[in-house]
């Protein structure tokens, strides 16, 4: 089927209250109408979703804004012109039509515009926003092509496969108040990217008193299927084990041990975020008993790949719960 054909025929499954995967510019996401709560739930279903966990809503045009949030005003005007579309998720006071599913009765909805020709073309011809988690298991590792997906998810209605993700790691989702905005989950665009726009303000005390927790802050999430453990932060027994080694720079030694996967030989931090949840699935599925990864530079985009180094190093028990 050609492109244009895949995208009718996904399009044609979200307004016949279906679910579909498709790609974004960060990861693979599993989507449907925002205003169809049964096909929400199928949502939450397939991923073994916890309801509490809200759904980030994908647009393709400013004016659907409007169906969604209760006010447009002149901050997120401000950052859609110099962010969107990409990969910069706004969670502002919701439209009361959107779902409470969708927002797990948060008073607040999360809203992006996708920088990819699929994302864009599915939400244009469906003619409705539409609602989606990265399509893995819940707490697992995202998916960045089609394989990802088809990997951990059953029963899904349709996937576009258009390769693999640019970008590779989730979206910098930020809440907005009435000062400026808090950082929720750090991504590509950093903060100081944002603070050129609009006034940073670490305004935790906001977040708690409306009850604004982010489940994406969550210690644990972004797990592969065996534990791993920061080079240098954490101790490990290596007994005996089969090691996958994450590595960052170049690779300093041979050694038939250890299965190895490189994110950056030239220590390009973009490059790394771009091939991070390629490289831990390559990992996971070559056998290896716990995976080893060496950390990278905490400034911009190390950022965000060290908070997802760290949120999968968090879970080392019930890891064969998980297991499909
Ligand atoms: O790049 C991305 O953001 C990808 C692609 C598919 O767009 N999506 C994605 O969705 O990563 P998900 O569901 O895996 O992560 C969404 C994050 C979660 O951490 C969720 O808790 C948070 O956004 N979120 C959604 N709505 C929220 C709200 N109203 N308040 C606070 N956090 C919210
Ligand atoms: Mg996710």
């Amino acid at each position: 089927m050609t492109f244009e054909k895949n995208i009718l025929k996904a399009a044609q499954i979200i307004k016949d209250g279906g679910i579909v995967a498709f790609p974004t510019e960060t990861v693979y996401g599993l989507g449907a109408g925002v205003f169809n709560t049964k096909a929400i739930e199928k949502i939450f279903r397939i991923k073994e979703r916890p309801f509490f966990d809200p759904l980030i809503v994908h647009i393709s045009e400013i004016k659907q804004l409007e169906l969604l949030v209760k006010k447009v005003d002149e901050n997120i005007l401000k950052l859609a012109e110099k962010f969107w579309p990409g990969p910069l998720t706004i969670v502002t006071e919701k439209n009361e039509n959107v779902p409470d599913l969708v927002t797990a009765n948060l008073p607040t909805v999360a809203v992006r515009m996708p920088n990819h020709r699929a994302a864009l073309q599915l939400i244009q011809q469906a003619g409705t926003p539409i609602a989606a988690p990265s399509a893995n298991k819940f707490g697992r590792l995202s998916p960045t092509n089609a394989k990802h997906v088809l990997k951990q998810l059953k029963n899904i209605d349709f996937i576009i496969d258009d390769g693999n993700t640019e970008v590779g790691i989730e979206s910098t989702v930020i809440s907005l108040n009435r000062e400026g905005f808090t950082l929720l989950r750090p991504g590509v665009i950093s903060k100081q990217d944002l603070s050129a726009v609009i006034r940073y303000t670490d305004n935790k005390f906001f977040i708690q008193e409306r009850g604004l927790q982010s489940p994406g802050l969550l210690k644990s999430h972004y797990s592969p299927k065996v534990p791993l453990y920061i080079l240098g932060e954490e101790k490990v027994n290596l007994s005996n084990k089969k090691i996958g080694f994450l590595t960052f720079g170049a690779n300093k030694e041979k050694n038939n041990q250890l299965v190895t996967e490189n994110l950056s030989p030239t220590k390009n931090l973009k490059e790394a975020a771009t091939k991070l949840y390629e490289a831990l699935h390559k990992l996971e599925e070559s056998g290896v008993e716990l995976i080893i990864a060496e950390p990278v530079p905490e400034t911009g985009i190390g950022i965000a790949i060290m908070d997802r180094l760290r949120k999968a190093a968090a879970k080392k028990e019930n890891l064969a719960e998980i297991v499909d």
